[in-house]
């Protein structure tokens, strides 16, 4: 059990449990600058869309306190990462308060992190019963990337599902696919599902599909970076390939995120900046190359599942179901 939330403002400071000593080591990164934090997004320290909206909050929060003017530590807060919404939505919501006065932007930003720790808890009842309505009792669950406590302040998105199920003691099992080349479900997912009791296995991203074809997976949930306009769903990279062997399996393919990821000034997914990490994270493995010397690697960090494969999207708020026509507006 955890004595330390994720993200946090800690005696005038950010503190974060650094991800990237996971699951090795938990370790607690305290942050006083900007360019600590905005260094510790970039490198995945903190991550998962509603733990950077908190980050980019709090990354505002600090900016006030740094610099008589803050306009381009914001941005450089606001801009560390492009895809997922909830970074620059964090930024914008403690930024519009800055004429206000430091005091105004701290308390906004606590706001921020308050209502994800919220709406963590909302997923997860609302997701639950969605899963026993569509699943009945004991669902076999896929999951992809890292959607707990991890990716947000408590509790997570999807694994707020996952645990809110097992609580209720129906709740068949969990495959975490391991999502190259960070492995966030290899080593964050698997760390977190096992200190819930959860019973699961850990398999290779491509194995997902197969394993749906087989009637070995009930159904898919997972999180989302941003979901846009028409119900396109914008999540870590490999989403796409689980959302098409659903489709072929006839499993349910269910997203659950806040309200604070639904973007709908972003008309669909072809309108989102997609990530690219760069060639190293794909041509090595912790330090050690895999490919041979002079090959270039291309690394989108997400990917676009078009709303037409999405059986339904659970938010704090809300159960959409778009195999059923509903949309989000
Ligand atoms: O690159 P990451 O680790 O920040 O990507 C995170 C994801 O894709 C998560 O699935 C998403 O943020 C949902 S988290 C609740």
């Amino acid at each position: 059990v955890r004595l330390v939330r994720t993200i946090d403002w800690v005696d005038g400071a950010v503190e974060i449990i650094d991800q990237t000593a996971l699951p090795d080591e938990v370790r607690v990164l305290r942050l006083s600058t900007v360019d600590g934090l905005v260094d510790a997004i970039r490198r995945l320290a903190v991550r998962g869309a509603p733990a950077l909206g908190v980050a980019g909050a709090l990354g505002v929060a600090l900016a006030v306190r740094e610099h008589a003017d803050p306009a381009a530590a914001i941005t450089a807060v606001r801009t560390a990462r492009p895809t997922a919404v909830n970074l620059a939505r964090g930024a914008d919501r403690a930024a519009a308060a800055v004429p206000a006065g430091p005091d105004a932007v701290l308390a906004e930003a606590l706001r921020v992190r308050d209502e994800e720790i919220a709406s963590s808890a909302a997923q997860g009842r609302l997701g639950a019963d969605l899963v026993t309505a569509l699943c009945g009792e004991a669902p076999r669950l896929l999951t992809h990337c890292n959607t707990g406590a991890l990716a947000a302040v408590v509790d997570g998105t999807a694994l707020a599902v996952v645990a809110e199920l097992h609580r209720r003691g129906t709740l068949g099992g969990v495959v975490a696919s391991e999502t190259r080349p960070l492995l966030q479900g290899a080593r964050l997912t698997a760390w977190e599902l096992r200190q819930m009791g959860v019973p699961f296995r850990v398999a290779i991203d491509s194995a997902g599909p197969f394993l749906m074809a087989r009637g070995q997976v009930d159904a898919v949930i997972l999180g989302a970076d941003r979901i846009c306009a028409n119900g396109d769903v914008v999540n870590k990279v490999g989403t796409y390939a689980h959302a098409l062997g659903a489709r072929r399996a006839g499993i349910p393919f269910l997203v659950v995120a806040p309200e604070s990821t639904v973007d709908s000034g972003t008309p669909d997914g072809a309108s989102v900046e997609i990530e690219d990490r760069g060639p190293s994270e794909v041509l090595a493995f912790r330090g050690t190359r895999t490919t041979p010397d002079g090959v270039d690697a291309v690394n989108p960090a997400f990917d676009v599942t078009p709303y037409d494969l999405v059986t339904a999207i659970v938010t704090d708020r809300r159960v959409i179901r778009l195999d059923k026509g509903e949309r989000l507006q």
